[in-house]
């Protein structure tokens, strides 16, 4: 089994609590997606609130069972998709008091070019997770960068195995309906309009990822140096020098900033002196935003 997953994690866990700490605007991207989903998770609840308030269980309480726990992450590159599946799935085991399972899918073996074992991942992936999906135990499922497997059947190119990967996966969303709500499954992609659109009409929610705007750029760059005190203006400089108006429409990504700039400013500063507002900027000119994925 490990070798099909990157990552596999049980829920709640320390380590990504930390992690979603420091993720700009998770909150209000959980709460859609919590929204969405909390009727789907709490089926038992849900009767037992009918019932307690109508006498009986209205006929739309079945209605609403009958969609797929699924959520479709989308954006562009280094925008926190595969940071927010973790996150997500750690925050609604809190929320509900719950424990759970994260499991990562590793679509690798494509490189590999294993097209024929495309459909053995997805079955062995569904497998463990009707395994894990244990009475009180939810267990999240991530395919990442989806578009790996779940590409449009339409395309011309497409190998018979892959198309048949593709329909294994549908029908795998559906029966995974059957676990009622124990189980849900987050797909990753920075091309939505590559991914099988019989996939993407059975999303509960599609959440669209975007790079920082001005004010969130602000706040990565104050969280991630607490302590060296930006006034206002230099903060507003920076977030300017990392904005699209700047740069050809294109601004830079939370992981330009988070992985590229900022281990790049202190590598110039470590160990003899400080970081400071001038070095910052420095590297920002010298590092360019990452070209957008078409
Ligand atoms: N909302 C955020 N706040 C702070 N940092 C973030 C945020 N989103 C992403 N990052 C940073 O950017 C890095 C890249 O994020 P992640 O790997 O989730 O991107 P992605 O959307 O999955 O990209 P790709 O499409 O290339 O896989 C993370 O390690 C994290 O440091
Ligand atoms: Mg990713």
């Amino acid at each position: 089994m490990a070798s099909i997953f990157d990552n596999i994690l049980d829920l709640p866990n320390s380590g990504v609590n930390e992690r979603t700490a420091n993720l700009i605007g998770f909150e209000t991207k959980f709460q859609r997606i919590y929204g969405n989903l909390k009727l789907l998770l709490d089926q038992e609840g849900l009767k037992t609130w009918s019932k307690k308030h109508h006498k009986k269980e209205l006929p739309v309480i079945s209605q609403l069972t009958e969609r797929y726990p699924l959520i479709i992450l989308a954006g562009d590159a280094g925008t926190g998709k595969t940071v927010s599946a973790e996150s997500i799935a750690d925050r609604m085991v809190r929320e509900l008091g719950r424990d759970g399972f994260f499991l990562k899918l590793s679509t690798r073996v494509r490189g590999e070019g294993l097209h024929g074992q495309m459909g053995n991942l997805v079955n062995d992936a569904f497998a463990e997770v009707k395994k894990q999906a244990g009475k009180n135990r939810l267990a999240f499922l991530l395919i990442d960068e989806a578009d790996a497997i779940a590409t449009t059947r339409s395309t011309m190119q497409m190998h018979q195995e892959e198309k048949a990967a593709v329909n294994t996966l549908i029908q795998k969303i559906d029966e995974i309906r059957e676990l009622k709500g124990r189980a849900i499954i987050f797909m990753s992609t920075n091309r939505l309009h590559f991914i099988d659109e019989a996939i993407v009409r059975r999303a509960a929610v599609i959440l669209e990822f975007e790079r920082p705007t001005e004010q969130e750029r602000k706040d990565l760059f104050e969280k991630s140096l607490d302590g060296i005190d930006f006034s206002k203006k230099e903060l507003q400089v920076l977030a300017d020098l990392t904005s699209p108006e700047q740069n050809d429409e294109l601004g830079y990504s939370f992981s330009d900033i988070r992985l590229k700039i900022l281990p790049e400013a202190i590598a110039t500063s470590f160990p003899n002196s400080p970081l400071t507002f001038e070095i910052l900027c420095d590297t920002i000119k010298n590092i360019k935003p990452s070209p957008k994925i078409k």
